[in-house]
Order: structure tokens, then C-alpha cells, then sequence
């Protein structure tokens, strides 16, 4: 175990610093009491060599939270790296960072995450064989996440407005900020469902196309969160979140597929103060990984189907002991999450 400056355990942590390729960066192993450390690879720039470790590790416990609560046999970890300042070959920088989880025999897989695309895993996967995101055979597991994504935010948002607002999606409003991939996707699920949408997107025309397709009142980006309705899915960036935007929902439930929805913990509590139900974003938007996971155990479409069930059933649970110990959603999903690996770890020593 290596405890961290600001205090979070990770099992291991690995430096790359390789010249030769020019792969520089962290592989953060948070846990592999679940199995083997799964998470992406994310290509950015960073102020700081500490600020890619403090990235790196932030985003591996995370990625233990989001695959232990969607059952996956899979621990998380993280992979950072530092996209260089001029120009670089990316080939050779992928084959450094290659060699790099190849040598640690499986304890991490890696994936395409922010920076890094399907065509980077192909190259990676030349060098090493723990890696997934890869382009799949017809009816396997594997390809674009989004839909899935998707799915999984709209199966939760089902079981959440059942639960939580006492009413099937039909003829309820749902806000949709952001219309990108995972945005567009859930608007044609929910406009499918008979629900009644309102949509923004920084791309004018990405929302105008939206709103002709399903039939939605466009709202400016300023104006979404404040519109009323029933139902806040946030599909676009983190952080949107924060007190003041809380004090500003007019709506009952937010389910969404955007990660790190909340700018700080205490937000959940915010939410849950003004009887706004929260659907913590890892949990919801955990369709893409399961996709990946399915990938990488070389499993079926169906199988990924099946696997897609467990994301409403956590809901219901999360929403449930919410409910009833009155505590904020995103608290009892860490502590759910954070139970299963503590119980794992048990089980093997
Ligand atoms: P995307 O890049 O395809 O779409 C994002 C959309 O949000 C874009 O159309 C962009 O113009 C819009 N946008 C940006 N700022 C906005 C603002 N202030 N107001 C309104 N719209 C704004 O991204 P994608 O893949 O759809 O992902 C959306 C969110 O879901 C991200 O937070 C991502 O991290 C998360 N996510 C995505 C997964 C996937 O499978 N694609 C998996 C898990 C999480």
C-alpha cells in the first residue's frame, strides 16, 4: 500500500519515464481486491508532475467505486500521461506506455480515456495484451461505449422516477444539457419513452438538430438548469453541480451520464436538503465500462445486456438507504462501494 500526501491508500503506484519513447506519466493501481485494476489511459497536459499523480490516483479509486458497484470483476486503476509541450511521434509514445502496463503482467488494463482514442489502443495493443477498447468481431462485446453509456443512464432514470417521483417517464419532462454522444443517445430513449424534452448544448446546431429529432424545446446553456421540469440529466461536463446551481433546480430527480457531476462532496448534501434525489453520475454512466469489461473477458453482446441489469438494481438500493438513513446518494454509494472491495480483500487473505 502507498498512502498518498493527501491521505488516499493506493496499492500501487508506478512512475513512466521513459526518454527513449518519450511516455511519461503514472499508472495508479487503487485496487485489485475485485481483480485486475481496470481504467483508461488519459493523455493531457498538467502544471505538475505531482498534479498528474494527484489526477492519476483521484480517477483509479474512482474507477474501483464505478466497477465494484456495476459487479464487474475488475479492481481500478488509472493511467496518466503527460502530453508533451511540441511536437512528438504518438506511435512510439504509446509503445513506452505499452511496455510499461505490459510489465506490470496484468495487475492494470487499460482502455481509451480522455485524449486517447480506439486507433491508440490498437497500437498499444501491439505491445501489450492487458488492454481493451479494441474494434470488435460482429456480436462481441466491445466497440463504442456511448451507447451503452447511454442505456444505462436511461434504465436508471426509469427506476429512479419510479422510485422517487412515483411515475413512469411517460409524459414527465426531462431537461438534457449536453447533446454529444451519450446526450443525443438518451434523448431518442426517453423521446421513444413518450417523455417531454428540453435540451442545451454549446453547439447551436448540435441542439437544433436535437430539437427537431425529438421534438424538444431548446433552452439557452444558461437557462437549463434553472428550467423547470421533472428530471436534470446533465450529459456534458463535470463541476455543474455546486451551490448555487443546487439552489437554483427546479426539478425533482438529476440522472445523468456527465462524470463528477458534483464539484464537492458536500453537494449531495445540498441536494438531499432541498429534496432533490441525486443519482450518483458513476453509477448511472457505468455502461461504457461494463462494454469494456465484457471486451476484455471476451464476452457477447448479451452477456453485456445481462451485466446492464445492475445498474438499475443499485439504484433502487442506493436510493433506498438514502431514503431511509436520510443521507446524501453519493454518500451511501461510496460507502456501498467502498464495502464490496473491503469484503473482497477479506475473502483473499
Ligand atoms: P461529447 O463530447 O460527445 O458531448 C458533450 C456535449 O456537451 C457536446 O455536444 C458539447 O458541445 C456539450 N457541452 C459542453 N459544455 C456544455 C455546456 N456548458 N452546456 C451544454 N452543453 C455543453 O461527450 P459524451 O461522450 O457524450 O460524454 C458526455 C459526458 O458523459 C462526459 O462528462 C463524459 O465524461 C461522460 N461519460 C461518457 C461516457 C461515454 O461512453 N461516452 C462514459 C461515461 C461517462
Amino acid at each position: 500500500m502507498v498512502t498518498t500526501t493527501n491521505g488516499t491508500l493506493v496499492e500501487q503506484l508506478h512512475m513512466i519515464d521513459d526518454p527513449a519513447s518519450g511516455a511519461k506519466g503514472v499508472i495508479a493501481i487503487h485496487s485489485t481486491a475485485l481483480g485486475p485494476a481496470a481504467g483508461g489511459c488519459r493523455l493531457w497536459r498538467y502544471p505538475s508532475s505531482e498534479a498528474v499523480t494527484t489526477d492519476a490516483i483521484r480517477l483509479a479509486r474512482g474507477m474501483s467505486y464505478k466497477n465494484a458497484l456495476a459487479g464487474l470483476p475488475f479492481g481500478g486503476g488509472k493511467a496518466v500521461l503527460t502530453h508533451p509541450a511540441g511536437p512528438f511521434d504518438r506511435a512510439t509514445m504509446l509503445r513506452g506506455f505499452a511496455v510499461a502496463v505490459q510489465q506490470l503482467g496484468g495487475s492494470y488494463i487499460t482502455a481509451e480515456d480522455v485524449g486517447t482514442t480506439v486507433a491508440d489502443m490498437e497500437l498499444v495493443a501491439q505491445h501489450t495484451r492487458f488492454v481493451a477498447g479494441l474494434k470488435r468481431p460482429a456480436g462481441m462485446a466491445g466497440g463504442d461505449p456511448s451507447p451503452w453509456t447511454a442505456l444505462g443512464v436511461f434504465k436508471s432514470m426509469q427506476a429512479a422516477s419510479r422510485l422517487a417521483l412515483g411515475s413512469d417517464l411517460r409524459g414527465l419532462t426531462v431537461l438534457v444539457q449536453g447533446l454529444g454522444n451519450v446526450g443525443s443517445r438518451l434523448c431518442g430513449l426517453l423521446h421513444d419513452a413518450g417523455a417531454k424534452l428540453v435540451v442545451a448544448d454549446l453547439d447551436s446546431h448540435r441542439a437544433q438538430v436535437a430539437a427537431r429529432r425529438f421534438d424538444a424545446q431548446l433552452r439557452s446553456i444558461d437557462d437549463i438548469l434553472k428550467a423547470e421540469g421533472d428530471i436534470l440529466a446533465p450529459c456534458a461536463l463535470g463541476g455543474v453541480l455546486i451551490s448555487s446551481s443546487i439552489e437554483e433546480l427546479r426539478v425533482g430527480l438529476v440522472c445523468g451520464g456527465a462524470n463528477n457531476q458534483l464539484l464537492n462532496d458536500g453537494d449531495g448534501q445540498a441536494l438531499l436538503d432541498r429534496g432533490i434525489v441525486y443519482c450518483p453520475d458513476y453509477v448511472v454512466n457505468a455502461g461504457g465500462i461494463i462494454n469494456v469489461a465484457s471486451e476484455y473477458l471476451r464476452e457477447t453482446v448479451s452477456d453485456v445486456q445481462r451485466r446492464m441489469d445492475l445498474i438499475p438494481e443499485r439504484v433502487v438500493q442506493i436510493l433506498s438507504r438514502s431514503r431511509q438513513e436520510q443521507r446524501p446518494t453519493n454518500l451511501v454509494a461510496d460507502e456501498m462501494a467502498a464495502a464490496l472491495i473491503r469484503s473482497a480483500r477479506r475473502v483473499a487473505a
